[in-house]
């Protein structure tokens, strides 16, 4: 076979995944509350990703895409109960904490209805990009002023 019809490298998601979806400090907002919540969340996503690397059972994934759901509810409510509410940018932040709940109770229900590795792997560079724009972005932004 020449070079020329090889196909492509698959990019492996799940593996750029793990790496970079890894818990560091410099996520810390220095709210025990908030900090702690943040790092479920980025323990619930490595087993997320173990559990499809390993190609483990679907009830199991299914359990974990739950907890992520649970958390998308609990922690917009801790971050939500710190706001001082009423001004134009805390409501557009609890937009995005709706649009969060119900993107990630999609994927779940997606998912229950035709499991597929790809469908993780769409909800693992959602919560990639969530991270890089919610989490230290406009989390930082109202909950550190
Ligand atoms: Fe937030």
């Amino acid at each position: 076979m020449s070079v020329r019809s090889r196909p492509p490298p698959q990019i492996d998601i799940i593996k750029v995944s793990m790496k970079c979806i890894r818990w560091n400090k410099s996520y810390e907002l220095g709210i025990p509350e908030i900090d702690i919540q943040y790092r479920i969340l980025f323990n619930i996503i490595k087993i997320l990703v173990d559990s499809v690397d390993q190609k483990r059972e679907e009830d199991i994934i299914e359990g974990v895409l739950t907890e992520i759901s649970r958390y998308t509810y609990y922690h917009s409510e801790t971050e939500e109960k710190l706001f001082e509410k009423g001004t134009l940018e805390i409501e557009e932040h609890i937009q995005e904490h709706e649009k969060f709940k119900e993107d990630i109770s999609k994927f779940k229900v997606m998912y229950e209805n035709q499991p597929d590795e790809e469908l993780v792997e769409m909800m693992l560079l959602y919560l990639q990009s969530w991270i890089e724009n919610h989490v230290i972005g406009i989390d930082r932004r109202d909950l550190l002023e």
